[in-house]
């Protein structure tokens, strides 16, 4: 895979994209609205540990600076400047022990804002630019010190009225208008989904040639993670699930710890971040590079399921009926190797497919995996499922889940989990499946278990035992 990297840095990070992003937010609102958005803070791992820090992904939208603790106030129509930043001062000291800061001199230029300000004066500074405002909108609930301290701003004028303006009397949740914006992604989140889903789709092919049995679930997730990181993801998207033989019936499974046997399949759950954009691809194959007929029973229902489903992923269709799709090919599937029996439109209608099958079909996928936005449109008659349009991502995951102790099934089938995920770009016309260069196809996926790895030599099985 060569990516041309300069140019691939400069789409994403075109100071012209985040300040368009800036203006579509703040028009969403219009004067009178006082804009908040923070950065992530730091959260405590163990001792004088953190955990790993990512910028939260609202702020980083609208700014592309991965500094913490910056806050960003926005203030439609201000003729001093619409957009204010707090950063965090420049401080040599703090610089050697923690890493570099813009600082006030260069948040301007870096954050491309009207104004910048030490993140200290932002109480005295918000004051200020409330009086007037009829509405304060911030992420409420998000973070309970912040949301204390925005009150408590932005009271001031009821606990000291001799001494300041009105501030406003509305508050909102930005978060949703945040998600609707962040739905429809546009070429420069394009691109970046496009790198992520390439380079995830091959971290999962990679798996598939190293993968033998003998080896540890936590040695293929670092293969896969591997891949990702040397590719040039940050991070990974969401925690890897690495889930040999009934492990793959866990849906979140976690543990990454066991050895893989020689009859298992192998679920992989994993996703690489580029660019503030995560992929989410699964895949499940045999470690022997052949599947048993009951492994391949399911995993060609599956496979079915996955193909009808993305094929209704267009804007002739809403976001349910590709989880409608899914279900009714799992369900006739279920009839047709016998796990379950009756007539599939009751078998429907009473949910009997849960049993194997308990998770939805979809979600959107963005800069978190989870993304933003709502999944319905609300009406006078109640809630609809969208209607699926152009610039919307989104995942399509189908799986059966046969539990190892569901003794009302037949032996042979009991413990295999089989999910088959692809990320899907909705056109115009056909669907793009991002993930498209991840194998998943029977044969192919026959032709390449065991194969050997392109990236990473060889993993010793016995080097990976778990303590
Ligand atoms: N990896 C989380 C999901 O597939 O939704
Ligand atoms: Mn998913
Ligand atoms: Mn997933």
């Amino acid at each position: 895979m060569t990516f041309e990297r300069t140019a691939f840095a400069q789409t994403v990070l075109d100071p012209g994209v985040f300040a368009a992003r800036r203006r579509t937010v703040m028009d969403a609102y219009g004067p009178g609205s006082v804009l908040v958005v923070a950065a992530a803070g730091h959260a405590l791992r163990n001792g004088d540990v953190d955990h790993e820090w990512r910028q939260s992904s609202d702020f980083w939208y609208l700014t592309g600076f991965d500094e913490p603790e910056t806050l960003l106030v926005l203030v439609p129509g201000r003729a001093d400047g619409e957009a204010v930043a707090f950063v965090r001062p420049r401080d040599p000291a703090q610089e050697v022990w923690h890493g570099r800061r813009v600082g006030v001199e260069g948040a301007i230029a870096r954050l491309g804002v009207d104004q910048a300000f030490d993140l200290k004066d932002f109480d005295e500074q918000l004051a200020n630019l409330v009086e007037g405002a009829k509405q304060l909108c911030w992420h409420v609930g998000r973070d309970p010190a912040l949301d204390q301290r925005l009150i408590r701003v932005t009271r001031r004028h009821r606990a000291t009225p001799r001494l300041h303006l009105d501030g406003p009397d509305f508050f909102a949740d930005l978060a949703a208008v945040m998600g609707e914006l962040r739905l429809i992604k546009g070429p420069a989140e394009i691109e970046a989904l496009r790198r992520a889903a390439k380079l995830t789709a091959e971290a999962h092919n990679e798996a598939m040639r190293v993968c033998q049995s003998g080896m540890n679930e936590r040695q293929l997730q670092a293969v896969v993670e591997f891949v990702f990181r040397a590719g040039g993801a940050a991070r990974v998207g969401y925690g890897s699930i690495v889930a040999r033989g009934d492990n793959a019936t866990i849906l979140h499974y976690v543990e990454n710890d066991q050895m893989i046997g020689p009859s298992d399949l192998v679920l992989i759950d994993a996703g690489g971040e580029v660019a503030y954009q995560t992929a989410d691809i699964t895949r499940t194959f045999p470690a022997s590079g052949r599947f048993s007929p009951e492994q391949r029973a399911v995993y060609e229902v599956v496979l079915q399921a996955e193909h009808a489903a993305i094929a209704l992923c267009t804007p002739e269709h809403r976001f349910v009926e590709v989880h409608e799709r899914a279900v009714q090919v799992l369900t006739e599937g279920l009839v047709k190797i016998g796990l379950l029996r009756g007539d599939v439109e009751q078998l429907i209608q009473d949910e009997k497919y849960k049993r194997f099958y308990m998770h939805r079909t979809s979600h959107w996928l963005g800069m978190d995996v989870h993304d933003a936005g709502r999944y319905h449109d609300s009406l006078p008659t109640g809630n609809l499922s969208r209607q699926l349009v152009p610039g919307m991502v989104l995942t399509v995951e189908p799986g059966l889940y046969i539990a190892a102790d569901d003794t009302e099934v037949p032996e042979r089938f009991r413990g295999i989990g089989v999910r088959i995920e692809d990320d899907i770009l909705i056109t115009a016309g056909a669907p793009e499946v991002l993930t498209a260069d991840c194998i998943k196809e029977i044969d192919d996926i026959e032709r390449i278990v065991g194969t050997g790895g392109r990236w990473v030599a060889a993993v010793d099985p016995a080097f990976g035992d778990p303590f």
